[in-house]
């Protein structure tokens, strides 16, 4: 694969942004390159410096961490940045376009959308794996991104990896593997295929099983040429210097994260044990992730009943396949005890 080739003429072509400190990151004793406020800030600790362009810092400590190099990273606000700029440095507004999975993840239709790409959907079969046999009759060579989103939000089952093998040996675009929820399934990440796969994009967040959600700070993993890409791209300063500071803290505590999703898959098969028990319940799918799909008697009744009493979930029921359901995220156990204490009082 041509990662040149793949990439749009325009943006082959372009001359990047070039900031401060992309001119110098080096070691100095007075910095007046890049009208900031040598005073400091207007708040207690001082943020009066622009971060690293680049998070190299973040990159040194997460390559090791995940098995890849760091010219294999690109750190994003949120993951929903890398999505945005995939769409914009592959495909060609009106002309080209992507595969999605449905049910699945909104960003990828709104990032399509704004970006004047069109979807191809392929729904998921009726257990919510990958339709294989129409996926690979759906790729053209117009195909430019397939999002396939493991484990999948809202279904929260792991996609067959056959079947993603497959998307990666037959398309001539790249396939986006979505594991923001990878933490919390049984089988691994899909990282160790980057070297054998130069179309493949991993993405990953600290919004999930890292508790970092507010930080806003996404993953993308892919050969150094998409990488590349992304970076020529990106606004100058895209991860903040709070952020960049907060996810060095939070990958030096690992085992804390790990704590946090040992937890979470206790609660999560007391949930769905607990859930499973309800009369009003008629079915909990299986879930790799850190919430739960759940067939309700009466969704959009029950979504209102917990409402009322101050307990939000996801009302999925109107996407196709998830007709009568709620997402439910696995909360704290004294949450969990809560939801299902009020759901037992409706039945
Ligand atoms: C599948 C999937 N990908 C990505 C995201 C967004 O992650 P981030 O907070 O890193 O933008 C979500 C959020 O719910 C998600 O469900």
């Amino acid at each position: 694969m041509n990662i040149e080739q793949l990439t749009r003429p325009h943006i082959r072509d372009l001359k990047p942004y070039s900031s401060a400190r992309d001119e110098f990151a080096g070691q100095a004793d007075i910095f007046l390159d890049a009208n900031e406020n040598s005073l400091g800030s207007a708040t207690e600790e001082a943020y009066n410096r622009y971060p690293d362009p680049l998070q190299r810092a973040i990159k040194a400590q997460l390559a090791p961490l995940k098995g890849v190099r760091p010219e294999q990273i690109f750190l994003g606000n949120g993951s929903d940045e890398p999505i945005d700029l995939l769409f914009r440095a592959f495909c060609e507004p009106k002309r080209d376009h992507v595969i999605t999975m449905p049910p699945t993840y909104g960003m990828y239709q709104v990032s399509a959308d704004l970006n004047q790409v069109k979807v191809v959907h392929v729904p998921l079969t009726d257990d919510f794996q990958i339709n294989i046999a129409e996926v690979i009759t759906a790729l053209r060579p117009g195909t430019k991104l397939v999002f396939v989103c493991s484990p999948n939000n809202p279904s929260g089952n792991l996609m067959a990896l056959a079947s993603i093998e497959l998307i990666l040996q037959k398309a001539k675009g790249l396939v986006v593997v979505d594991e923001a929820y990878i933490d919390f399934a049984p089988e691994a990440s899909l990282l160790p295929l980057l070297d054998r796969y130069p179309n493949l994009v991993v993405l990953q967040t600290f919004s999930k099983a890292w508790g970092l959600a507010g930080l806003r700070l996404g993953m993308a993993f892919a050969h150094p040429a998409v990488i590349g890409v992304l970076n020529k791209i990106k606004p100058p300063y895209n991860v903040n210097g709070l952020t960049q500071e907060k996810a060095l803290e939070a990958l030096a505590a690992v085992a804390k994260k790990d704590a946090m999703v040992a937890t979470l898959l206790v609660e999560r098969t007391r949930l769905a044990e607990g859930l499973a028990a309800l009369p009003i319940v008629g079915k909990v799918y299986p879930s790799d992730a850190n919430f739960l799909l759940v067939r309700m008697d009466d969704a959009r009744h029950r979504y209102q009943q917990l409402m009322g009493q101050g307990t939000i979930v996801r009302d999925r029921s109107r996407l196709a396949l998830c007709e009568g359901c709620l997402r439910i995220t696995v909360g704290t156990p004294a949450e969990n005890d809560a939801l299902l204490a009020q759901l037992d009082a409706l039945g």
